[in-house]
């Protein structure tokens, strides 16, 4: 709900474990994926988030049969005859544009309203639109909406992305999976979401390679079957919670998660002076000493640090010892945590992409609103590292990519509660 708050009584020190869910950018576009099968398929370890269950809303809109128990999704594509997505989805979560490549490689049409920007600025969809017209496919942009029909597919295509784009390499993965033709995308995004994507292809039935390095060669199939696959877990919740055991200089061990996508974020917090400890599915954190600041933090496309992780880590330098520079290269506008964060006494200058965060000795509550997923997630570990009682308002942000924080959180002995 719009209203709900997070109250936070900070200062606690958080030790225990936390079992981590699988992830957010991972579920999406496989979700969109079992679209192409026209079969049934098993999600495992699916996250109860509000983005997914918009997910799921928009593959019941197209007629799919979609139910989901615990943390399992079941989706039957059998009779998913439908080519829109409605105006109202693809304003409430605007990474649905996933679903075009989904549903034109099914159905051969799709008409969706452009996804509006976002709190972190304009998200173009340039890239994906001009893979997509290579692919053969006419699309027309009329008034905000996008009407784009399948075309002849060229017997094979080659791609060179001007930037490593997350969900462009995705809408040419889905789009190319099914069909005829070899599709080669270079300067393909390498993160380990793809990979999972291409996973759960690969099971359907897909010819996929290089997924994880910058090329990637898709060699269309003419049909996909169902199958049973577990998402991959979620390294920017599992980098949350670490941030959120180093600014109470507390100790996590976070479980079920994947320590070789988490290189960068682990270095990080080494860098703070965090004792980090990776074992096979499994991260020990201990932040028993104050933490330093680390002179500069840049946010690149993977493997490099992960911006999802950037206002998690603004939270965390803000009460540290000294100056840290932090530059985010990958989104326009994604330091809306720092003015909240000022709030509660940080000492932060913010200018273009560049932050300089002056690490102060205590933070302090004070009402604070999310305006973005991980912006909110950042106001929420600097509230646990804050003195007295701190208000997270628009807590729904925060719902979009963390499966009920409060619930994570209050079993390693934070003092959180939603109101
Ligand atoms: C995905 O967004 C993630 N979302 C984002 O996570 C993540 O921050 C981002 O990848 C980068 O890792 C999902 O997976 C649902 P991009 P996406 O296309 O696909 C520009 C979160 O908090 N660009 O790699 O939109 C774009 O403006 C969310 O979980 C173009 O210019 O990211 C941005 O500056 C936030 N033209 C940069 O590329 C295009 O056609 C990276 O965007 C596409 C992108």
């Amino acid at each position: 709900m719009e209203s709900s708050k997070l109250l936070i009584e900070g200062g606690r020190r958080l030790t225990g474990e936390i079992q981590i869910h699988g992830a957010k950018n991972s579920v999406l576009p496989i979700l969109a994926a079992t679209l192409l099968c026209g079969d049934v398929s098993s999600i495992h370890n699916s996250a109860s988030l509000s983005n997914a269950f918009a997910a799921m809303r928009i593959l019941r809109s197209l007629g799919c049969d979609v139910t989901h128990e615990g943390s399992t999704v079941t989706v039957n594509s059998a009779n998913a005859e439908g080519d829109i997505v409605s105006d109202g989805l693809m304003h409430e979560m605007r990474s649905s544009i996933v679903f075009l490549g989904a549903i034109l490689g099914r159905v051969g049409r799709c008409r969706l309203s452009f996804p509006g920007g976002c709190e972190l600025g304009p998200r173009p969809i340039d890239l994906h639109l001009e893979a997509l017209r290579r692919l053969g496919v006419k699309i027309t942009e009329d008034h905000g909406i996008l009407d784009c029909t399948a075309g002849a597919r060229p017997q094979s295509a080659d791609i060179t992305l001007s930037l490593p784009s997350v969900g462009a390499t995705e809408n040419i993965m889905l789009y190319s999976a099914l069909g005829t033709g070899e599709t080669v995308i270079r300067n393909a995004a390498r993160e380990p979401e793809i990979s999972d994507l291409a996973g759960y292809l690969i099971k359907c039935g897909a010819e996929i390679s290089g997924q994880g390095t910058s090329t990637l060669v898709i060699n269309g199939v003419p049909e996909l079957h169902g199958c049973e696959y577990s998402v991959m877990p979620d390294r920017i919740e599992a980098a949350t919670y670490m941030g959120a055991a180093a600014i109470t200089n507390g100790e996590l061990m976070l479980r079920g998660v994947r320590p070789s996508d988490m290189y960068s974020c682990m270095s990080v917090f080494s860098e703070m002076g965090c004792g980090v400890y990776p074992y096979d599915d499994k991260i020990f954190i201990s932040a028993r000493k104050p933490i330093s600041a680390v002179r500069t933090v840049r946010t690149m496309p993977y493997p490099g640090f992960p911006t999802d992780c950037q206002p998690i880590v603004m939270a965390v330098l803000a009460k540290s010892r000294g100056t840290s520079v932090i530059v985010e290269n990958i989104f326009e506008n994604r330091f809306m945590a720092a003015p909240e964060l000022r709030r509660m006494d940080a000492n932060i200058k913010a200018e273009g992409k560049v932050a300089v965060v002056e690490g102060v000795k205590k933070l302090y509550s004070a009402p604070v609103r999310a305006y973005d997923l991980r912006a909110g997630a950042a106001l929420v570990v600097a509230a646990l590292g804050a003195e007295g009682q701190t208000q997270v308002s628009n807590i729904h942000y925060i719902d979009r990519g963390y499966e009920s924080i409060e619930t994570a959180l209050s079993s390693v002995g934070a003092d959180i509660r939603r109101i």
